[in-house]
């Protein structure tokens, strides 16, 4: 049994922020952002948005792709490092919201590459027979652990939630074909959220060494994808599309030069959504779908790195 991607949504705020708005309240300059990360805009919840509901919006929109009713769905994951709450789940709101009555529902929190860590949870969780039908969701409300005034990381980061239908299917030619994850937690000190969980303070913002971050992340991902493609024999000419992580432009565009992959086929979401951590896999893949460029039977490699350091690829033939 496989497991194959049935349906892909996305949801984005309403407002956006573009680097010319950002330099009226900061020291920084369209330019100077746009050079350095290849992001142009960002958008960002309402006040009365979390997580939960720009989950919600990117699952009812997979879940109509996929033609699922809630009550097919067996399990919820939602990768997200901004959720509504530390406890109950940011899933089981989600599930709550949808109506989807008996399944599993938990967050996973591996940061940035949270999404590929869920989507593997889930594809295990098919083909193991467990369960026919899988919702995987990344939302994160990333504005809200950003320090507006700090030049550094503000402009980095933005809010918005993808989500992917994983369907059990007989098709072998078609689904996961494979998915490799990692961690290294020495690298715990190059991006983190700075306050402890105390019970007095709130969560703090985040906090990145910026140049360290790039210097491993390039490295990491250049490995992980290597591994996912020596495992399952695959060869990089067979990739129809890079999805990455879209965390900086020069990341995306470093790794591509390390695999010998062609630029003009990393899909990119970067200049009109930043970096939106754990939804930004299924947000870009949702665009890419939804603009044509991505279609059914197409050998797509996705790649993510996060705080801790936790990273991974895998491929899917959709
Ligand atoms: N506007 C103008 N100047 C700025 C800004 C800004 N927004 N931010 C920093 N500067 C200044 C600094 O103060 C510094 O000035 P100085 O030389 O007078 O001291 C100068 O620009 C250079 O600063 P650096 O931090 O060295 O700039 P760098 O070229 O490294 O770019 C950046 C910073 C964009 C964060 C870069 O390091 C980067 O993209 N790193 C990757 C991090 C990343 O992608 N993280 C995403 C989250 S992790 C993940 O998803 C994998």
């Amino acid at each position: 049994m496989n497991s194959r991607i049935m349906g892909v949504g996305g949801y984005l705020p309403e407002k956006i922020v573009t680097n010319d708005d950002l330099s009226k309240t900061i020291d920084t300059s369209h330019e100077w952002i746009f050079s350095r990360t290849g992001i142009a805009e960002r958008h960002i919840a309402a006040a009365n948005q979390y997580a939960s509901d720009l989950g919600y919006m990117a699952a009812l929109d997979a879940l109509k792709k996929a033609s699922i009713s809630p009550d097919e769905i067996d399990m919820i994951v939602v990768a997200t490092s901004s959720p509504d709450r530390i406890f109950p789940s940011t899933a089981v709101k989600i599930q709550t919201m949808l109506g989807a009555k008996n399944c599993p529902s938990f967050d996973v929190q591996a940061a940035c590459s949270g999404f590929i860590y869920a989507l593997s949870l889930a594809d295990q969780f098919i083909k193991s027979g467990q369960g026919k039908t899988a919702l995987v969701i990344g939302a994160e409300v990333l504005s809200r652990i950003t320090d507006w005034g700090d030049r550094s990381n503000c402009i980095l980061f933005g809010d918005g939630a993808g989500a992917v239908v994983l369907k059990a299917d007989n098709d072998s030619n078609k689904g996961i074909i494979g998915t490799e994850l990692f961690s290294d937690g020495s690298h715990y000190d190059l991006l983190y959220l700075s306050k402890h969980v105390t019970g007095s303070e709130p969560a703090g913002f985040i906090t990145m060494q910026g140049q360290g971050v790039m210097r491993v992340a390039v490295k990491c991902i250049t490995k992980a994808v290597e591994a996912v493609f020596e495992k399952h024999n695959i060869d990089v000419n067979d990739i129809d599309w890079m999805v990455p992580h879209q965390a900086n432009i020069r990341i995306m565009d470093a790794v591509a030069k390390k695999i010998k992959f062609p630029e003009e086929k990393i899909y990119k979401t970067i200049q009109y959504h930043a970096n939106t951590s754990a939804a930004s896999v299924p947000l870009a893949l949702n665009a890419g779908i939804e603009d044509g460029s991505i279609k059914e039977n197409d050998l797509l490699l996705f790649f993510a790195m996060g705080g801790g350091f936790t990273w991974g690829a895998s491929v899917t033939r959709l």
